[in-house]
């Protein structure tokens, strides 16, 4: 195991942020980025660069992984969003075995063209059914969901109102689409309608997108679904939800949020992912009639212009919603549940807080940067993989370990979690503390 000179933690690598290198200045592209790397470099020479890892076993409720200069640990799991614990189903994997010997490995072209196949036509089919709506697209990933299902529908006179922390690609489809963004605080539907009302009193010609997510993969927390569609019918607007968190894992019958505000087959655009509880790569828009599916097919770019999901890929997927829709679904979505809930309970036991509503995102509250990079240098040493995010991804001083909970975590893998993450904040507390104290002495002198 690597040790690190914690005495001479650079305290470049403690404070600063992504957000310092988004917008470089220079003629010079590639040599006004190096400020970057070296800032990235400090940190991972001091230990506190926890991204970028890989793993050498599947993405179980243990895992063996390295970091990017190849320290490697062991322990337990809270990294993955495979919340089912599909990934290593025997179903899924004869499943994909079967798809690449009929089929090969590659779709071979853009689904405009001749990409689709035999399961990426079923899987069309089925998302469609699940969520009550007539029709889905898929697309390569889910981001390419998200962005195209924005740059698809919307125009430069058109109009974006979107939740705050809406995800990253629902952004940079906004962004793409319009300048016309208002985002609205999140969660809160007043403030959406005022933006609404202001839009409409100006403009009645152009279209307006709402965008949320049913489930936010950072807070945990859902908006008011239905009072978010009625808004849209007032003023005339259509509503997109990205269901990449919730659909499969949350709810009885596995319909995320959707399902359980009643709202299946009543929202305009539903976008997803099946990254998460699907053990797959790729991303469907679902809508309510064949008009819209075919003009996001040849003007989302996204799906247009790029590669097809391919057999193995797209059967995967429909495996995972045919096991997701049976009895095995309710009881893995119970097992999920449960721990979720013992999580959360033995972090409170524990002294920890976490943000939002029971889900398989545990969000453990740190608060500053510097302490939470410094806690993330203690995990895996004490054998535990868990994502560190922090500020531009969340509010600056909201730092937080995102722990994402499987049904395939014992009670034993959440107590090993909770005692090693407590273990690792005390420990980092008092690095903190002691990182503070030269420039204390520096300032008494
Ligand atoms: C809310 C949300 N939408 C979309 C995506 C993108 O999904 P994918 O990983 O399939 O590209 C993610 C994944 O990070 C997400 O969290």
């Amino acid at each position: 195991m690597a040790s690190y000179d914690y005495a001479s933690t650079p305290m470049a690598a403690l404070g600063g942020s992504m957000r310092d290198f988004r917008v470089p200045s220079g003629a010079d592209l590639l040599g006004r980025i190096e400020g970057f790397y070296r800032w990235q470099d400090a940190r991972r020479q001091g230990g506190l660069w926890p991204f970028s890892r890989s793993t050498q076993t599947g993405p179980g409720a243990t895992v063996s992984a390295s970091d990017d200069s190849g320290r490697s640990m062991d322990g337990v799991n809270f990294a993955s969003q495979d919340y089912l614990s599909l990934a290593s189903h025997p179903a899924i994997k004869e499943t994909a075995q079967e798809a690449i010997a009929r089929y090969g490995v590659h779709s071979a072209g853009s689904p405009a063209l001749v990409g689709n196949t035999t399961h990426s036509i079923a899987l069309e089919r089925k998302i469609a059914e699940f969520l009550g709506m007539e029709e889905a697209v898929l697309f390569p990933t889910g981001w390419a969901a998200g962005y195209g299902v924005i740059r698809g529908l919307v125009r430069s006179a058109d109009h974006i109102v979107m939740d705050q922390l809406a995800h990253a690609c629902l952004q940079e489809g906004a962004n793409a689409a319009t300048r016309n963004i208002y985002q609205f605080r999140h969660l809160d539907t007043d403030h959406c309608r005022r933006w609404l009302s202001e839009i409409r009193a100006k403009d009645a010609e152009n279209g307006v997108m709402v965008v949320t997510e049913g489930l936010f993969s950072m807070d945990s927390d859902t908006p008011n679904l239905v009072a978010l569609q009625d808004l849209c019918h007032e003023y005339n607007a259509t509503l997109v939800v990205d269901v990449a968190h919730d659909l499969g894992a949350l709810g009885e019958d596995g319909r995320g949020h959707i399902g359980l505000q009643g709202m299946i087959g009543k929202i305009d655009l539903v976008m997803g992912s099946f990254s998460k509880t699907f053990a797959s790569n790729g991303g469907f828009v679902a809508c309510k009639n064949r008009a819209v599916k075919e003009y996001l097919r040849f003007y989302a770019p996204s799906t247009t212009f790029s590669n097809a999901l391919s057999q193995a890929q797209a059967a995967v997927a429909l495996k995972a919603f045919e096991i997701v829709e049976s009895q095995e679904g309710v009881w893995r979505r119970a097992a999920l549940m449960r721990n979720v809930l013992d999580l959360r309970a033995a972090l409170r036991r524990s002294g920890l807080d976490y943000y939002g509503e029971p889900s398989a995102i545990v969000a453990v509250k740190m608060g500053g940067e510097a302490l939470a990079r410094l806690v993330s240098r203690q995990l895996p040493r004490l054998g535990l993989l868990a994502n560190l995010v922090e500020y531009p991804a969340v509010g600056k001083g909201a730092a937080r370990f995102r722990m994402q909970v499987m049904a395939g975590h014992t009670a034993q893998n959440i107590a090993d979690a909770v005692e090693r993450l407590a273990a690792s904040v005390a420990i980092a507390t008092q690095e903190y503390e002691m990182s503070k104290k030269p420039a204390q002495s520096a300032a008494a002198a």
